[in-house]
């Protein structure tokens, strides 16, 4: 069943077309990895998902039966998708477990008011202990009340997905999650994502270079290039397919 549903979807910057009428859904309890070469407009499509750069220039997308052209960015994390960034967006001044609660959804002072403004709201919150189980389920609980300085790129990494779930989302896009991992950190990552999939029913859209790690998790992937969609289908179908091989030269898709 359709949860995420992109159509006919055009972004043009100046000249470039970063999206080019592009179309795809995304199925309610799937893992969906979105993969092409730099500058297919991967990120752009999230961008436009989420409603963080203006409007598209033509085209829909409703997730959830909302349709998501016509709200704010934060009304769209209302309707229980969000995401995360390309470069990790933590908040220097926050300990770990406060810049996870900033994520919550009931907490839409933080929203609307600002990050900061809306923090004050946060100390003695309930809520403050579901970012802390959270943080304890993910293995980062040694850090919980340190400044985001002392945690290492993948902790971070971590401390990034937390803040996405600890809403309850229906939906959580990540971009490029395991750039800067070593092997050990993205299975382990891999392994989160499994759990928070099985266990807690979150559909995932995620961007990856990481080849081996989109086809070890995915369950289902669409091929961007150049703004267009280029193939939808299972992993090996992706796989086996010549033509996708072409436009990764210089990039292995084995
Ligand atoms: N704000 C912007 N202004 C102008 N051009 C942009 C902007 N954002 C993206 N582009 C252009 O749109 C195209 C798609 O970029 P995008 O960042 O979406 O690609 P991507 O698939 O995420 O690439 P990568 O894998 O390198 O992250 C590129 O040609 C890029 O230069
Ligand atoms: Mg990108």
């Amino acid at each position: 069943m359709e949860l995420l549903s992109v159509k006919n979807c055009t972004k043009r910057f100046h000249s470039i077309s970063a999206l080019d009428d592009f179309s795809f859904s995304v199925n309610r309890g799937d893992i969906h990895g979105l993969i092409g070469p730099n500058g297919a407009g991967k990120t752009t499509l999230v961008s436009c998902i989420t409603g963080l750069i203006g409007h598209i220039d033509s085209g829909e997308i409703y997730f959830d039966g909302h349709d998501l052209t016509k709200l704010h960015p934060y009304e769209i994390i209302n309707t229980g998708l969000t995401r995360t960034f390309q470069v990790t967006q933590l908040i220097p001044g926050l300990d770990v477990v406060e810049n996870v609660a900033v994520g919550i959804k009931e907490n839409d002072a933080v929203r609307r008011g600002g990050i900061r403004k809306g923090f004050s709201l946060l100390f003695g919150h309930p809520d403050r202990q579901k970012a802390r189980d959270i943080c304890n389920r993910f293995g980062i609980e040694d850090i919980l009340d340190s400044g985001i300085n002392a945690a290492t790129h993948y902790q971070q990494k971590l401390i990034t997905l937390a803040r996405a779930v600890v809403s309850d989302p229906q939906m959580v896009i990540l971009d490029e999650p395991t750039a800067g991992m070593s092997f050990q950190e993205s299975s382990r990552f891999g392994e989160i994502i499994q759990s928070l999939n099985t266990e807690n029913r979150i559909t995932f859209l995620i961007i990856e270079h990481n080849i081996p790690f989109i086809f070890q998790h995915a369950t289902y992937m669409t091929v961007l290039n150049q703004g267009k969609h280029f193939i939808s289908g299972n992993p090996e179908e992706i796989r086996g397919n010549e033509s996708v091989k072409e436009i990764y030269i210089g990039n292995s898709i084995e």
